[in-house]
C-alpha cells in the first residue's frame, strides 16, 4: 500500500520537526493540501510554505488542489516539490487541458472527486491520468468521519481502470484509518492518505508502519 500522510494535520508551528519525523518514516509521500477558501470553505496554505515543507522534507510531495482554475499554479507546485498533482473534477473548466498541463511539466497527473460526484464521469478521461483520488469525506477539513459508500466507488473505478486498459492506481483520501485501511485495499485501492489518523496517533511512524501493511 503506497502512504501519503496528510500535512494538513501536522502541528505548524513545528512543521520541520513533523516533517522531520516523517522522514523517518515509510510514508512514500506528504499528501499536501491546498485550499483557496472558494472551491471549499477554508484555506490552508500557500506555496511559500509548500517550498519550506520541501526543504525539510526527503519524500516526494503529493499535491491535492482544492482550488478553483488550478492551471496558473501548476508550475508553482512543481517547483515545491511535486511528483503528483491532482485537480478536481468539479474545479476544472477544461480537465483534459488540465491534467496535459500536469504531465507537461514533467507531474503525474491526477483527478480528484468529491464523495457526491460519480465516477462514470470519468470515462472520457481514465486513459489520461495517473492517479484517481477518491474523496471519502466532502473536502475541506481533516478530520471528518469516512463515508461508507467509498467501498463500492473504489470497485466502480476499478472496473473503469480495467475497462479502459488504464494504469492509473486509486487514492483515498478522508477518514481513513486502520479499521477501514484493509476494506479499503480489497476493494481496488493503491494508496492511502490520514491526516488525523496518523499526527494524533501516539507514535505518527509506527501508525505509518501499520497502514503500510494493510
Ligand atoms: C480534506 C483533505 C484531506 C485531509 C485528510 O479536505 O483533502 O487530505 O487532510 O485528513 P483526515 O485523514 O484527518 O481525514
Ligand atoms: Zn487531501
Amino acid at each position: 500500500m503506497i502512504i501519503s500522510p496528510s500535512v494538513l494535520a501536522a502541528d505548524f508551528a513545528n512543521l520541520q520537526r513533523d516533517v522531520e519525523l516523517l522522514n523517518g518514516s515509510q510514508a512514500d509521500y506528504l499528501h499536501i493540501d491546498i485550499m483557496d477558501g472558494i472551491f471549499v470553505p477554508n484555506i490552508s496554505f500557500g506555496f511559500p510554505v509548500c517550498q519550506a515543507i520541501n526543504k525539510h522534507s526527503n519524500k516526494p510531495l503529493d499535491f491535492h488542489l482544492m482550488i478553483q482554475d488550478a492551471d496558473p499554479y501548476l508550475e508553482d507546485c512543481k517547483k515545491a516539490g511535486a511528483e503528483i498533482i491532482s485537480v478536481h473534477y468539479e474545479a476544472c473548466k477544461h480537465l483534459h487541458r488540465t491534467l496535459q498541463g500536469i504531465k507537461q511539466i514533467g507531474c503525474k497527473a491526477g483527478v480528484a472527486v468529491n464523495p457526491h460526484t460519480s465516477v462514470d464521469l470519468l470515462k472520457d478521461i481514465i486513459s489520461d491520468v495517473d492517479v484517481v483520488l477518491l474523496m471519502s469525506v466532502n473536502p475541506g477539513f481533516g478530520g471528518q468521519k469516512f463515508i461508507e459508500r467509498t467501498y463500492a466507488k473504489v470497485s466502480e473505478t476499478k472496473n473503469l481502470i480495467e475497462q479502459a486498459g488504464s494504469s492509473a492506481i486509486i487514492e483515498i483520501d478522508g477518514g481513513v484509518n486502520i479499521e477501514n485501511a484493509p476494506k479499503l485495499k480489497e476493494a481496488g485501492a493503491d494508496m492511502l492518505v490520514a491526516g488525523s489518523f496518523v499526527f494524533n496517533s501516539e507514535d505518527p511512524v509506527n501508525t505509518i508502519k501499520d497502514l503500510k501493511s494493510v
